[in-house]
């Protein structure tokens, strides 16, 4: 029997060992007067490229982003970070993000700064987990669970559902995330009038 793997989702996981996550949790914990979103986690609206502290955490994310554009095939001259921000689950709360997808993006990426609660990616194929009758196999979990591990990258198609577990680790857990587009000349090479020349400004 021949078995055809139609289809499947690429998510791409990267590790950075020569980052100091430790020193740059310190930092974060240091920034004041800045724009904090209270949901189930608290999201810190700070855009940290900005921060000389991140610049070469940043230039890796462009790298890894990279290699995602060549593995892909993509015709477009770059995928572009647009906004980032970072998630602090404190502990004690059980903090968690309930079930999102992230818009206005091609791309978006969870980077682990400490330890924590797993982030969980929904088997996108929605149609063989809402069927009627379902029949339930050996070994298939409509789940994935990626641990939280510090210098760990994980970019994923930003139209693919995921959470995060409540967080119940001695520490806070911290995450940077961010979104891309594609940027410069898009489809030119494969389309004819499915193209777009963008440019990001980052403001
Ligand atoms: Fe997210």
């Amino acid at each position: 029997m021949e078995v055809l793997e139609l289809f499947p989702t690429e998510v791409f996981v990267f590790e950075n060992t020569a980052v100091d996550n430790t020193q740059l949790v310190e930092y974060l914990q240091t920034l004041d007067n800045v724009e904090i979103k209270k949901s189930t986690t608290l999201s810190i609206l700070v855009d940290l490229r900005k921060h000389d502290q991140f610049k070469d955490l940043f230039l890796w994310f462009d790298q890894c982003l990279d290699e995602v554009k060549t593995h892909m095939k993509y015709d477009c001259d770059e995928l572009t970070i647009t906004n980032s921000w970072f998630n602090v689950a404190l502990t004690g709360y059980s903090m968690h993000q309930n079930v999102h997808r992230h818009s206005m993006s091609l791309l978006s990426a969870v980077y682990y700064l400490t330890e924590g609660s797993p982030t969980v990616f929904e088997d996108p194929v929605i149609h063989r987990t809402q069927a009627q009758l379902e029949v339930l196999r050996h070994g298939y979990n409509p789940f994935y669970s990626s641990d939280a591990k510090p210098g760990k990258l994980v970019i994923f198609p930003s139209w693919m559902y995921h959470s995060s577990m409540p967080h119940i680790g001695s520490n806070n857990r911290y995450i940077i995330s961010f979104n891309c587009l594609p940027s410069g000349k898009i489809n030119y090479n494969l389309a004819t009038d499915s193209k777009a020349h963008i440019r990001i400004v980052n403001d």
